[in-house]
């Protein structure tokens, strides 16, 4: 049986379902991944913009960045893998959606129950945490009237709501995520899988006993210890996946 096929037959007979999902999700949209050819990471320093230490340096530097993603993200929709991910979980109590992108698009395909493991990147916090460091405001503007932007609350500086490296995820979203790894099929699509905690994801569903499979245009890290490796545009493989079930 092809890899296809017998994920197809999991998924049948699956009630819970959980998908992590990657920028190659975002990949058809034309959101550029971190990884692999003409990735971000490639061209750009992850040290010198996406660490706290950064920000601390030079927030106007970081949050040009920021800024020049939220425009190029803004012009992008959503594409067959987010519009057929969303249908799953408006239809099938028990599949779920954890995401590493900060993109939202699965939130504008209308993904229900989603879990955001590095928050958003149209969400901003006081850098100071004046409120604590769970509050965050929604600001969706391009672009953004001030640069950088201040906190409403005590005008001091206001940083992306993204979890940069370095920092620790919220607490809640990893306990969510993580209560959703005892599953009968786990899915990683459009990840490199190289990022922790999300990375781990996978391999806790696989100790629980959870079928696990990969959807992607490439090897990585984990194809060698999934069951099922689907090679592959993501988009590509969920609507055929849609169709098949
Ligand atoms: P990566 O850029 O590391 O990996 C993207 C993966 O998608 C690669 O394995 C590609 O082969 C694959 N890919 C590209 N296009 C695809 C397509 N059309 N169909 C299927 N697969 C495709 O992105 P992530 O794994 O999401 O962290 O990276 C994890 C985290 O590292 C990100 O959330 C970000 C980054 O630094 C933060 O921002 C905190």
């Amino acid at each position: 049986m092809s890899q296809l096929n017998e994920l197809t037959t999991r998924l049948r007979n699956a009630s819970a379902v959980t998908v992590l999902t990657g920028a190659g999700v975002s990949a058809a949209s034309g959101i550029p991944t971190f990884r692999g050819a003409g990735g971000l990471w490639r061209n750009f320093s992850a040290t010198e913009l996406a660490t706290p230490e950064a920000f601390a340096r030079d927030p106007q530097t970081v949050w040009e960045w920021y800024a020049w993603r939220r425009e190029q993200i803004l012009g992008c929709d959503p594409n067959a893998a987010h519009r057929v991910l969303a249908r799953w979980t408006q239809t099938r109590p028990g599949w779920r959606v954890v995401t590493q992108n900060v993109d939202d698009l699965h939130v504008r395909a209308g993904t229900r129950g989603l879990v955001r493991l590095h928050g958003s990147i149209f969400e901003l916090r006081c850098w100071r945490s004046c409120r604590g460091e769970r509050f965050v405001w929604r600001d969706e503007r391009v672009p953004l009237p001030e640069m950088p932007p201040r906190c409403p609350d005590c005008g001091g500086l206001a940083r992306p709501a993204v979890v940069w490296f370095g920092e620790m995820l919220d607490p809640r979203d990893l306990e969510t995520a993580a209560a959703l790894t005892p599953c009968d099929v786990f899915i990683a699509a459009g990840t490199s899988a190289v990022v922790y905690p999300a990375a781990g994801l996978l391999h806790e569903a696989r100790a629980q006993g959870a079928f696990t499979a990969e959807l992607n245009t490439e090897v990585t890290d984990a194809t060698r210890d999934v069951d099922a490796a689907v090679q592959g545009p993501v988009e590509q493989t969920l609507a055929a996946l849609d169709k098949l079930l």
